[in-house]
């Protein structure tokens, strides 16, 4: 599975949409991208419940966070696409695990421990914890609010949802382990990334190449938990200048 698009005659068919009663514009733009978009053909053709799945692959690829026997939190995994890609990367000699949550019903996964749950729930934590049965290596959160029209609302909640899987990611991380999580561009608010760069070797920002260009969605990437209590999370890097070590693409 790469994700990459491959080579044709340059010849784009493009499938259009008609409006239709009962149908809102949005709709129809909507219907017309998915119709048109190649991870969605690709996705369907290899059985993989979301495009977004390529997004996991392609930071992946390029980072190389997964690997056989790795312990994953999956956070914000409905429909399954990560959830798909991270069960697959883990297998091995070593056997891995992989807790998939999302407050959305999700089909199951063979290989996966999926949980329906809200992660803003008190009790999400500790659920999570007793699926996991140890440490994890690697925490992921793709969890995004339902847009509300309103930029400003929509950079408060995903920073929210950020905060919180950096919180829990802080608990359960084994040292050297890593946190992908979804921001907005324009990158990972001043305080949480200081936080990130107490607590990790290094921390960068990455757009993978099947992140829609008209989205506003980027990743940062935290690789190298440096482990033990957090007492540091709360204080600057004393060794790094703002940007240091930080790195967008
Ligand atoms: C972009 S989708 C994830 C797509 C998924 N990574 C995939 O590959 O199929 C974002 C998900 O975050 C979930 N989500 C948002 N807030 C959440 C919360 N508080 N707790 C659990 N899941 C949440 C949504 O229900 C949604 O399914």
């Amino acid at each position: 599975m790469t994700g990459r698009r491959k080579g044709g005659t340059g010849r784009q068919l493009t499938t259009r949409v008609r409006t239709a009663r009962g149908r809102s514009a949005s709709s129809t733009r909507w219907l017309q991208r998915q119709l048109n978009d190649p991870y969605v053909a690709e996705a369907a053709r290899q059985g993989l419940r979301s495009r977004a799945a390529f997004k996991l692959i392609e930071l992946d690829d390029r980072f190389h966070f997964l690997g056989p026997g790795k312990r994953v939190v999956d956070l914000g995994a409905a429909p399954g696409g990560w959830t798909q890609i991270a069960v697959a990367r883990v297998q091995g000699k070593k056997e891995g695990r992989v807790v998939a949550i999302d407050r959305l019903a999700m089909d199951p996964i063979a290989g996966a421990i999926v949980l329906e749950l809200d992660f803003l729930d008190p009790s999400a934590p500790e659920r999570i914890r007793e699926a996991l049965d140890g440490p994890a290596d690697i925490v992921l959160s793709d969890m995004a609010a339902q847009a509300s029209g309103h930029a400003p609302t929509d950079h408060l909640r995903i920073m929210a949802l950020c905060e919180a899987a950096l919180d829990f990611a802080e608990e359960v991380l084994t040292p050297g382990g890593t946190f992908l999580a979804k921001v907005l561009q324009g990158g990972t608010e001043k305080e949480l990334l200081q936080r990130m760069k107490a607590r990790f070797r290094t921390v960068k920002h990455a757009k993978p190449p099947s992140s829609r260009a008209a989205s506003a969605e980027s990743y940062v990437i935290a690789m190298g938990f440096k482990g033990g209590r957090g007492d540091a999370a709360t204080e600057p890097p004393q060794d790094a200048p703002e940007g240091h070590g930080e790195e967008r693409s």
